[in-house]
C-alpha cells in the first residue's frame, strides 16, 4: 500500500527485531542485547552537572547551536582520543548524535548506489543496515583472531576498488576481537596503496579490562585516509546520544552538511554535560570505576564456556561487551534459538552479522546486561541445550 523507496528493499530487520522484543521479558536471561549496565550510569553526577549548566548557561544551551558541535566539547574530545594516540583539533572534530550517526553521514557523503564497501565478516548489524540503505554493495573480509585477514583485504581492495573499508578494530562487535598493532599499520598502507578510505569505528576502546590500549588506526594515518569514530554510549550513557568523528576537515565539511539535514545539531545539553564531565576529570575516573563489574561478568561467561562441548571455539576479549562462539558445525544456532528462549535464555545467532548470511553455527553473547549469577545459570542452560543437540 505504501510505495517505499527502492533503497528500502534490501532492509529487513524482522528476525532480529523478534529477538529484541524478548528483552522486555524479565524472566529471560538475555545475552542478546548490547546495552551497557544501568548500574554503570552516573545519574547523580550528571544531574548535578546538568542543573549547574542550565543555571549558568541556560540561554546558550537552550538555544539552537552549531552543527559542528558545542565548541568546548570539540576541544575536550582531544583528551579522550589522546589515549588512542590521535591528535585532534576542533577543526578535525564533528560532534555526532551517537557514533551511528557518523556511519550514516560518512556513507551518505561518499557512497553512490552500487559502490562497494568492504567490511569485516562478521560486522556490526547497524552498519550493515546503513550501508544497505545507500544501496552499497557489501563485501565481507574474513576475520582472524588478531583482526581482519590482511591478504584477503588486499585482494578485495584490488578486485573491488571499494569506496572505503569499515572496521571496528577494538573489541569488535560482534566478535570481541582486537586488531593487532602491526595490522593497524598495514591497513593504512593498503588504503594508501589502493587509494581507498577507512572508517574506523571505535565505541568500545575505553572499556578495556586487561592489556594495554593500542594506538588507533588513525594514529598511523599520515595521508588523512581514516575517519575515526568515538562514542560516549558505553563509557557514560547511550541515552545522551553523544559521539564524535575525527578526520580531515574536507570530509567533515560534507558530513556536516548532511548533519544539518539530519538533526541540525546534537542536543546542546547532552554535549555540554559530556564536556563538563570530561573537563572535571570525572569522566576518566568513571570509566575506571565501571570496569571491575564488567570484568567479573566477562570472567563468569568465560568460565561457563570452559565446560562447553568439545569443538566449541570462542573468543577471549580483553574488553568490550561481547564474546563470540563457534559451535560444532552441525549445530544451527538460529534454529536452536526458540528452544533456548523456552528455557529462558536469549542470544543473537551469528548469521545476522554476516552480510551474506551463513555461518549458522555461530552466536554472539553479551555479558554486560546480566549479573555473574545470571550468567552462570544462563551458560549452564545453553551448555545443556547444545549437548542435547549433538
Ligand atoms: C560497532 C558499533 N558502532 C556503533 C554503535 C552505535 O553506538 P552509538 O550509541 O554511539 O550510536 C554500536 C552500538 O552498539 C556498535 O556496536
Amino acid at each position: 500500500m505504501y510505495g517505499f523507496a527502492e533503497r528500502m528493499a534490501p532492509l529487513n530487520g524482522s528476525a532480529i527485531r523478534e529477538i529484541f522484543k524478548l528483552l522486555g521479558d524479565k524472566s529471560i536471561i538475555s545475552f542478546a542485547g548490547g546495552n551497557p549496565s544501568e548500574a554503570s550510569f552516573p545519574s547523580e553526577e550528571l544531574a548535578e552537572i546538568s542543573a549547574q549548566l542550565l543555571r549558568e548557561q541556560g540561554g546558550r544551551i537552550l538555544q539552537y547551536g552549531a552543527t559542528e558541535g558545542w565548541a568546548p566539547l570539540r576541544e575536550s574530545v582531544a583528551q579522550v582520543v589522546a589515549e588512542r594516540s590521535i591528535r585532534s583539533t576542533p577543526e578535525r572534530t564533528l560532534i555526532l548524535t551517537g557514533s551511528s550517526q557518523g556511519i550514516e553521514l560518512f556513507t551518505k557523503s561518499l557512497v553512490n548506489p552500487g559502490d562497494v564497501i568492504l567490511c569485516e565478516d562478521p560486522t556490526f548489524l547497524g552498519a550493515i543496515q546503513t550501508f544497505r540503505s545507500y544501496q552499497a554493495k557489501l563485501v565481507g573480509v574474513p576475520m582472524e583472531a588478531d583482526g581482519v585477514d590482511l591478504a584477503a583485504l588486499e585482494e578485495a581492495m584490488k578486485t573491488h576498488k571499494p569506496t572505503f573499508f569499515y572496521t571496528i578494530p577494538t573489541f569488535q562487535n560482534p566478535t570481541g576481537c582486537t586488531m593487532s598493532m602491526e595490522k593497524r599499520r598495514r591497513v593504512v598502507e593498503l588504503a594508501q596503496r589502493y587509494d581507498t578510505l577507512i572508517l574506523e569505528d571505535d565505541p568500545y576502546g575505553g572499556v578495556r579490562y586487561e592489556g594495554k590500549t593500542l594506538p588507533a588506526i588513525a594514529s598511523f594515518d599520515a595521508a588523512d585516509r581514516v575517519m575515526h569514530l568515538i562514542s560516549f554510549s558505553k563509557t557514560i550513557s547511550p541515552g545522551l546520544r553523544v559521539g564524535a568523528a575525527i578526520g580531515h576537515p574536507d570530509l567533515l565539511r560534507k558530513m556536516t552538511i548532511n548533519k544539518q539535514g539530519a538533526d541540525t545539531h546534537t542536543s546542546n545539553l547532552s554535549q555540554a554535560v559530556v564536556d563538563a564531565y570530561i573537563r572535571s576529570g570525572q569522566y576518566f575516573e568513571h570509566v575506571q570505576a565501571i570496569l571491575p563489574p564488567y570484568r567479573a561478568q566477562l570472567a563468569a561467561m568465560l568460565k561457563g564456556l570452559e565446560s562447553f562441548p568439545a569443538g566449541t571455539v570462542y573468543t577471549r576479549p580483553e574488553g568490550g561487551l561481547f564474546v563470540w562462539i563457534e559451535l560444532p558445525e552441525q549445530i544451527d544456532a538460529q534454529a536452536m534459538m526458540d528452544e533456548a528462549v523456552q528455557r529462558k535464555v536469549a542470544y543473537v545467532p551469528g548469521t545476522f552479522f554476516y552480510p551474506d548470511g551463513g555461518h549458522k553455527n555461530t552466536l554472539r553473547l553479551n555479558f554486560s546486561a546480566s549479573t555473574p549469577e545470571q550468567i552462570e545459570r544462563g551458560m549452564a542452560i545453553l551448555k545443556q541445550l547444545i549437548e542435547e543437540k549433538l
